[in-house]
């Protein structure tokens, strides 16, 4: 059967592909009356990006901003990334994380080696990592891996003398996803870059088990870093303790209130912010969750609350509501090739090759 979204009368050049259902923020919103501040962003210069714990507020808005500039502006013609090669390799299967990464150094003329598939590699012939990573020295200026084994990023940067980005490592951490989930959060919401009234702040829902989930992981630690506009996240997960003793510390330190509980129906209609994620990773596969953990057009959101879901979903998050005001996940999963496109430019020292005229840089 053809979906009743297949349109035959409507050419396709008359629709803007950025323009999906649901929320489409501005970038321009996160910019307006506002500089960059580049001498920020040049911290990033050959480093590796490999956890949220590396970010400060400040860098972390500098970043965003950056990647509206990038999103608002044609810069493509000035060649940023040209003659620069960036490996991507990925041990794990990926829609989103590979091809933004792809797209964002391609629309910057740069060029890509990828690995989409690791057992391609000569690991099927049982070669270590860290030899593999020796070789990436050579063959590229920058590597994005994603592996599923959380203790990968140690095996390959054993040899690695280029800086390299952690594009999800088992349960480990997943920080460039949770600077795209903050770039949609801050493009819809501008105002969360100051410091908000008391009565302003943001009651934050995070569906999953931060402790076990990459995404969630690193979407936490992130938050943590806005807590002066949060005034309370609340973890809804099957287990009982979804945060485990690191992240309980982090949690503590940033004297954020937090409560757990087991049902999204206790707190959904209070909450501001949805991050939702599959429930469970289990090796290749998910496991799929009951209605507790749900949501679908009977949910009882917040008029003006918003979805995010790092995606893939199954049917935790049910598609009717993508046509809705609530859905913040398409713009989410968009903006993560300016994002990319942001790290790489900071990364690989190319400001001076942004057109001047578009960006003034002091
Ligand atoms: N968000 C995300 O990591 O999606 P993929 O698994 O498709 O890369």
């Amino acid at each position: 059967m053809v979906s009743d979204k297949f349109r035959p009368e409507e050419s396709t050049l008359d629709r803007d592909p950025l323009e999906s259902e649901g929320l489409n923020p501005d970038p321009e919103r996160l910019i307006k009356e506002d500089t960059i501040n580049f001498e920020v962003l040049k911290k990033l210069t050959g480093q590796s990006v490999l956890s949220v714990n590396q970010f400060d507020k400040e860098l972390v808005l500098e970043i965003c901003k950056f990647a509206a500039l990038l999103e608002s502006k044609e810069i493509a013609q000035s060649h940023p990334l040209d003659g620069k090669i960036v490996i991507t390799a990925f041990f794990e299967a990926s829609t989103r994380t590979r091809l933004s990464f792809e797209s964002a150094v391609l629309r910057l003329d740069g060029k890509i080696i990828s690995i989409p598939e690791g057992g391609t590699t000569g690991q099927a012939k049982g070669e270590s990592l860290s030899d593999i990573g020796e070789m990436f020295n050579a063959y590229g200026d920058c590597v994005v891996i994603r592996h599923k084994d959380t203790s990968a990023l140690g095996e390959i940067m054993h040899n690695l003398r280029i800086p390299l980005i952690n594009a999800g490592n088992g349960t480990g951490e997943h920080p460039t996803q949770s600077l795209a989930d903050w770039f949609a959060i801050l493009k819809w919401k501008p105002e969360l870059k100051e410091t908000l009234n008391a009565a302003d702040r943001m009651h934050l829902g995070i569906l999953g088990t931060p402790g076990s989930m990459r995404a969630v992981n690193s979407f936490l630690r992130m938050s943590l870093l806005f807590n002066q506009n949060i005034k309370q996240i609340s973890i809804v997960s099957e287990m009982a303790d979804p945060l485990g003793e690191e992240l309980t510390n982090k949690v503590k330190e940033s004297g954020m209130d937090i409560i757990i509980t087991n049902d999204v129906n206790d707190v959904v209609s209070d909450l501001d912010i949805i991050y939702m994620n599959s429930i469970a990773f289990l090796g290749d596969s998910y496991k799929s969750l009951d209605s507790r953990f749900k949501l679908d057009e009977k949910t009882k959101l917040k008029d003006d609350a918003v979805v995010l879901h790092p995606l893939a979903r199954l049917d935790e998050l049910d598609p009717m509501l993508d046509g809705t005001h609530h859905n913040l996940y398409f713009t989410q999963a968009h903006g993560a090739v300016f994002i990319r496109q942001a790290l790489f430019v900071s990364i690989l020292n190319r400001f001076n090759r942004l057109p001047k005229e578009e960006i003034p840089i002091k």
